[in-house]
């Protein structure tokens, strides 16, 4: 092996990959995880935390139990998505991409479901809800906070 190659850093791939793996494993990126890999890596810490920071997809808080992703594509935008997602911040007392204090929900905005024939729509734990309603809403939180005993 050239001196270049077993001195070379790892790419944005490789780092990119690792942060993948440690979410996977914990679901979410802590400290104590991300400082570990870096070391392992051999690559200086912030240019793990520039990618895990760049990435929307990537958090540093441990999700809820229930993750509710709320749909404001074109179709579900149309059709009231804006208001559902302000009445569900108000019902969970959270604002967007973040958990309810008792840990049971987390929730979050995205661009499509690809159920925009059900719009306005929603999915909780990849169960999508369509056509939903303020009113719908009251219903399915209590089932998934039921469903949490
Ligand atoms: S726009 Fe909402 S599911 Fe497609």
């Amino acid at each position: 092996m050239l001196p270049a190659q077993k001195y070379r850093k790892p790419d944005s791939g490789a780092v990119l990959a690792a942060l993948h793996q440690i979410t996977e494993q914990f679901g979410y990126l802590p400290q104590d995880e991300i400082r570990k890999t870096a070391r392992e890596m051999g690559i200086p810490l912030a240019q793990l935390m520039s990618a895990a920071t760049f990435y929307a997809s990537f958090t540093f808080k441990p999700a809820g139990k229930h993750k509710i992703h709320i749909c404001d594509g074109t179709a579900c935008h149309v059709k009231g998505s804006t208001s559902l997602m302000d009445g569900l911040k108000q019902k969970l007392g959270i604002g967007e991409n973040e958990t309810t204090q008792d840990g049971n929900f987390t929730l979050k905005g995205v661009r499509c479901l690809g159920s925009c024939g059900l719009a306005p729509a929603l999915s909780i734990d990849g169960e999508t809800h369509g056509r939903l309603t303020l009113e719908a809403l009251d219903k399915i939180l209590a089932e998934y906070s039921e469903a949490k005993r």
